[in-house]
């Protein structure tokens, strides 16, 4: 079986990828593969945090890869946080200082329409591809101090009177940015696997 590595050690974004792929790569993760320095992404865009952390695994591993990089895009504060989505309330990276600030931000604002875009960048034979998700949404007003995963409590997707944090995971999955992104890649990938 062909194998792929995501550069990434989050086992539970493998498994997800993993089970769309439904058996037909064989998915390694930073540490299978060797790789245990941590990958820079100081890049100041999603795209280009995405391709660097896959060439860098490309050209010193020469392995089939893809990375991820998402970020939360306030529209009222200019598309903030953006690319800087984990450390917006400083380098310690809290998911609760994070919320606190972005609701500060916030206060007495009107339009809280806010969308979370993923960007994924595969090198596949040494040929880059991109794919990117995005679901729109907006920011609640109030927070009860809940966390899970990042600003899951504080997002409601368009559509739903429920944050994230309420969903189930498949529920998440199935609108989510990442998702989404995941969902064009897998179906690259099994095109792929097709023709050859
Ligand atoms: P990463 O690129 O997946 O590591 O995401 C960067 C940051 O965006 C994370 O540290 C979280 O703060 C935030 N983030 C990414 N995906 C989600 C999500 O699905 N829900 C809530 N926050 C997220």
């Amino acid at each position: 079986m062909k194998k792929l590595c995501f550069a990434t050690n989050n086992l539970k974004k493998l498994h997800e990828v993993s089970h769309m792929l439904e058996g037909s790569y064989h998915l390694l993760t930073l540490q299978d593969i060797g790789c245990l320095e941590e990958l820079a992404e100081d890049q100041d865009t999603l795209e280009g945090n995405s391709r660097q952390k896959a060439a860098y695994v490309w050209e010193n591993y020469q392995i089939d890869c893809f990375a991820d990089d998402t970020g939360l895009e306030v529209e009222a504060l200019g598309g903030a946080p953006g690319v800087y989505s984990a450390r917006y309330a400083g380098p310690q990276r809290s998911d609760t200082d994070n919320m606190q600030h972005l609701l500060q931000q916030l206060q007495g604002q009107e339009n809280r329409k806010a969308r979370f875009r993923t960007f994924i960048t595969l090198y596949l034979n040494g040929q880059e591809h991109q794919f990117e998700g995005i679901v729109e949404g907006r920011i609640t007003e109030d927070w009860n101090g809940e966390t899970s995963f990042g600003y899951d409590p504080v997002f409601v997707p368009e559509g739903y009177t429920q944050t994230f944090f309420h969903m189930s995971t498949a529920q998440k999955n199935s609108i989510s940015h990442r998702g989404r992104a995941i969902a064009k890649l897998v179906e690259f990938l099994k095109k792929q696997q097709q023709a050859n």
